[in-house]
């Protein structure tokens, strides 16, 4: 593994050289290999706590840095905010004040407001790692999608990847497009106009339809959740038209199928909406890998960032 200066905290893309970005990436690959041996454990981060501290809902981000941390060796602690003094109005500040008493050296946090782990980091002397916050970033889903499509097109330059859904409701669409322009991909978006934002990122290629991706001709189609729950008015008439113009349908699944374009999707899934039964299926998804990935991707990004509670 080569060296490179580590930081404390891991807030979004934006804030990454491409220097820095390869080296969690392929830093990413040894750890995946570990998964193969029957004993998954390294003792990177013996002594070391971890604080996961989860105020929205997470399946797949939870899970993937708790398995990562113990991979590392870590203690890992999972603050239920469910049962805790947050539901009796204790402030965000107040219970990060309590939680610096504990000494976590990383605190792992998704919110849904955005910004917040960057305000968490700068009371803190443990490392943050934003999990997901609001419209915001996701930035180890981001890296966890680089290293995957990387898998499949080794030569990533130069290659095309269209993400199709909410883009304007998608902090996985903005880290993850951020991302992928920074490693020379092609992003182009399809999706309703009122879901697509106005001048975020100049770089992307605007679709109008499914036509318009197959005639573009992307590697791999990304596809996102209408996120209902961020959403305060009607942003396109209903889930069943939804499907009809933008849904991974049969007739689209064939043409990517001729074309061997790859499948991704962050999850949570909506099977019905963005999604069909037989579109999970599809023999070039990569749904799984992307679970396996988002482990050692997050296994590399704990071994490169370092708390200031850490003197060795
Ligand atoms: N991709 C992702 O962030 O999934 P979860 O909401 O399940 O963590």
């Amino acid at each position: 593994m080569s060296d490179l200066q580590p930081r404390k905290d891991l807030l979004d893309i934006e804030s990454l050289s491409l220097e820095e970005i390869e080296y969690v990436l392929n830093n990413a690959v040894p750890f995946k290999q570990l998964f193969q041996r029957s004993v998954k454990k390294v003792p990177t981060l013996r002594g070391k706590t971890v604080l996961n501290l989860f105020y929205e809902p997470s399946t797949r981000t939870s899970s993937s840095f708790e398995v990562a941390a113990s991979r590392l060796s870590a203690d890992v602690t999972n603050f239920a905010v469910g049962s805790s003094s947050v539901v009796k109005g204790e402030s965000l500040l107040d219970t990060i004040e309590t939680l610096q008493a504990m000494r976590s050296d990383y605190i792992v946090i998704r919110h849904k407001g955005a910004g917040v782990p960057g305000i968490v980091a700068k009371h803190t002397n443990a490392s943050v790692l934003n999990a997901g916050d609001g419209y915001h970033a996701h930035p180890t889903q981001a890296l966890l999608d680089a290293m995957t499509f990387r898998e499949v097109c080794p030569d990533y330059a130069g290659k095309k990847v269209v993400i199709v859904g909410d883009i304007l409701h998608s902090r996985v669409a903005r880290s993850t497009s951020t991302l992928f322009h920074k490693l020379g991909i092609e992003v182009g978006v399809l999706g309703p106009g009122s879901l697509i934002p106005e001048g975020r990122h100049d770089f992307m290629q605007r679709l109008a339809s499914w036509d318009d991706v197959f005639d573009w001709g992307p590697d791999a189609v990304y596809l996102l959740r209408v996120q209902l729950e961020r959403q305060e008015g009607q942003f396109f008439p209903g889930i069943a038209e939804y499907h009809k113009m933008y849904g991974l349908n049969s007739g689209r699944l064939s043409q990517m199928r001729e074309r061997g374009t790859w499948l991704m999707h962050p999850g949570p899934v909506n099977r019905g909406v963005e999604v069909t039964d037989e579109a999970m299926g599809y023999e070039k998804s990569l749904i799984s890998t992307q679970v396996e990935n988002g482990i050692a991707v997050r296994m590399a990004v704990l071994h490169w960032l370092k708390p200031e509670t850490q003197q060795d």
